[in-house]
């Protein structure tokens, strides 16, 4: 793997190698040295444009972890504020001889874009609406962890769609692996056309809420809004939102899910946030091993046994 762009990109055999690999990668997070020599004498660049508290993070420790150096790039401290493009900017740091360059961007396509500017590997790591690949690796683990596979697991995917790269990611990984995906959203948060998506759409929670196995819910983006595409956070909430009441109507070995930053008290209760079925600090957790996967699969030459063992 030369590059981790979109999930469209891996078939279902290279998704269950990225997951077997993360396994791998868990197993020597339990040592008590977590760090492994395999990315010895490489550069990985974090090049974060837009925000980020848990994917930055977690690429920064996975990478330390592998033995990498890690140089962490901020656009607002960078020339960037003086005017410097985006493609000045990664032939700089190209330039500088970096093995990878891990891209978030607020425009869908930026990494795709770096690509053609560097001969680093390229991770996405979030660019604008489009694709969180790693995000998705990061989901489909957590849920494999509980369920054994993603195989006949049905799946509802609530909330803000149209503003979300996790969605359209999730989407593709998780049907890929055999599961059944339902869409639960007000038609205002639904993309324009759903031409091409392997999905159900329901508009009401309460109906599906009972059958599925994973609720996951999207965040409200309100940054990327420009209309007002819901009454009001409170309306939203008792449509949309998994309170105390609808969460009792779950299975009881459902999962809730959501990959962060939550709006307490929107999508999920605040109690909901913390009832047993919930696993968004899992999802946080499995960050690491799959992105050490995903590092090790785009600059590693070799063998996990030579490298890692
Ligand atoms: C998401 C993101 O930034 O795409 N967060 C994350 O990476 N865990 C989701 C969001 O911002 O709602």
């Amino acid at each position: 793997m030369r590059n981790l762009l979109t999930i469209a990109d891996l078939s279902s055999d290279d998704l269950q190698e990225l997951l077997q690999l993360a396994d791998r990668f868990a197993e020597t997070q339990t040592r008590d040295v977590k760090k492994v020599p395999a990315l010895r004498g490489k550069t990985v660049v974090l090049a974060f444009f837009e925000d980020s508290t848990r994917t930055r993070t977690s690429f920064d420790l996975a990478a330390r972890r592998l033995s990498a150096d890690v140089v962490n790039f901020s656009a607002g401290a960078s020339s960037l504020s003086k005017g410097e493009s985006l493609r000045d900017t990664i032939e700089t740091i190209s330039a500088m001889g970096v093995d990878a360059i891990v891209v978030r961007h607020r425009s869908s396509g930026a990494p795709q874009q770096v690509a053609q500017w560097t001969d680093a590997a390229v991770i996405n790591a979030g660019d604008g609406w489009h694709q969180h690949p790693t995000q998705a690796l990061l989901d489909s683990y957590t849920i494999r962890q509980r369920f054994g596979s993603l195989e006949g697991r049905r799946i509802a995917l609530c909330g803000d769609i149209n503003h979300s790269r996790v969605a359209r990611s999730d989407v593709d990984a998780f049907t890929k692996l055999g599961a059944e995906v339902v869409l639960v959203a007000p038609p205002t948060l639904l993309p324009p056309s759903l031409e091409g998506w392997p999905v159900s759409v329901s508009h009401d929670l309460d109906q599906v809420v009972s059958d599925i196995d994973v609720a996951y819910f999207l965040r409200i983006q309100q940054e990327r809004m420009t209309d007002a595409l819901f009454p009001s956070v409170r309306e939203y909430r008792a449509h949309f939102g998994l309170t105390v009441d609808r969460a009792k109507r779950l299975k009881p070995d459902a999962l809730i899910m959501h990959p962060g930053p939550m709006n307490r008290g929107v999508e999920l209760d605040p109690a909901v946030a913390d009832d047993e079925r919930a696993v968004v600090l899992d999802q946080v957790a499995a960050g690491i091993p799959i992105r050490m996967a995903v590092l090790f699969q785009t600059l590693g030459p070799g063998q996990f046994e030579s490298e890692v063992a």
